[in-house]
């Protein structure tokens, strides 16, 4: 039996490892291993792919973004929370249906997170109901562009506008996504991206960036992500150590090179799949106006957990994103949550199926996948 896994790094490392290697070699001979040259050029280089991802068709591309390498999607939050002076006594509005550390971020910092429904179809912040989350407290919000899908950050501005809410995008899933042409990550305040080895652009490690086109935004969340230092030496506020180092760095630009046509090829799959699947079989939608960069390709299955486990006998890995709806873990029962307070989240959360998608994957594996989830539907219908 042929095994398709959810994610495998190897096979796409075996064909850029003589580039890596250069690229490793540049910076061990280089003789500067933390914050170089690398990570100047990396911040530089991936702003502008940004700024070029949503140019077609846009109807504004942000300018001059400036990036802000750092250690990890978890800090890229914490650091733009920490710049924009979110803390204690403060309320951030996120959603439930997130990876851990997006609410991890928000603690970190001694704010609380207020949750949001989501929409059904999309898995997204739910925007009306944005209003009833926001108090006098509230000093931030977190969409989270989940899945590569994108969650509509001009809609949510002006819902805010006038109301000192900043807006920090949570971009870890979403490389590569726009909406009306326009990239994620440059529509809120800040953008928060993860480049764990998962993400559609992954390092060989631990490492994230922050984004924002406020060029003294930018130098705060520098001066933050080193200690709080102006220069070398010397603090001037509350500070961190999250640096993205250069071998990090490096890795990513010879990956950043190659990530257009990483996506193109997730889109491709993520295409396949709608051709191939049974039309009865609900797959979550793209919002209005989004080109999804399908990190994930979320389907919704009543029978979830029985269809994950036959699709296991049959070799085909799949995974939840995320199986637990945050608000009901008890490392979060601070926040004073019940399960039923978001119930379009917890529905959700039981039926939703992640299957492998990933760049290298090829056709007979994904024949493989359609064929068995399309006999699982036949087998419940029959
Ligand atoms: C939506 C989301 N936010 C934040 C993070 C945190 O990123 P990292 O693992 O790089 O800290 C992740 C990654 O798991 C994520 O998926």
């Amino acid at each position: 039996m042929n095994k398709v896994q959810s994610f495998d790094y190897l096979e796409q490392y075996a064909e850029i490892e003589s580039e890596i290697d250069v690229a490793i070699k540049r910076v061990l001979k280089s003789g500067r291993l933390v914050l170089g040259q690398e990570v100047s050029a990396f911040e530089a280089e991936f702003a502008a792919w940004l700024s070029r991802t949503g140019e077609e068709g846009a109807t504004s591309v942000a300018q001059d973004a400036f990036g802000v390498g750092v250690n990890s999607g978890t800090d890229a939050l914490v650091v733009a929370l920490m710049a924009l002076g979110v803390g204690e006594g403060h309320e951030v509005i996120t959603v439930a249906n997130t990876a851990v550390p997006t609410v991890s971020a928000i603690a970190a910092v001694g704010a609380k997170a207020k949750f949001c429904d989501i929409d059904a179809d999309t898995c997204l912040m739910d925007l009306e109901k944005i209003e009833a989350c926001i108090t006098d407290k509230t000093r931030a919000i977190i969409p989270v562009h989940l899945f590569g899908n994108v969650v509509d950050v001009p809609k949510l501005r002006s819902l805010v506008a006038g109301k000192n809410i900043k807006i920090i995008e949570d971009c870890a899933q979403s490389h590569g996504a726009t909406l009306n042409g326009v990239s994620v990550g440059t529509m809120g305040d800040i953008g928060a991206f993860s480049f764990y080895p998962t993400k559609n652009l992954g390092a060989y490690g631990d490492a994230g960036l922050c984004l924002s086109s406020d060029a003294n935004l930018a130098e705060l969340m520098r001066s933050v992500r080193m200690y709080g230092f102006t220069d070398r030496q010397y603090c001037v506020r509350p500070g961190i150590n999250s640096r993205l180092d250069e071998l990090q760095a490096a890795i990513l630009r010879v990956k950043l090179s190659k990530l257009d046509h990483y996506i193109e090829r997730r889109r491709a799959i993520a295409g396949q799949y709608l051709d191939q699947l049974h039309p009865s079989i609900q797959v979550v939608r793209p919002s209005l106006g989004a080109q999804h960069a399908y990190h994930q390709f979320v389907i919704k299955l009543s029978n979830r957990d029985a269809g994950k486990q036959e699709l296991e006998h049959v070799g085909i890995s799949t995974a939840i994103h995320y199986p637990w709806p945050l608000h009901t873990m008890s490392g979060f029962s601070n926040l004073n949550y019940v399960e039923g307070d978001l119930p379009v989240t917890e529905a959700s959360a039981n039926q939703i199926l992640s299957l492998p998608i990933y760049p290298e994957m090829n056709e007979s594996q994904l024949e493989q996948v359609c064929s068995a989830i399309n006999q699982l539907v036949d087998e419940l219908a029959g």
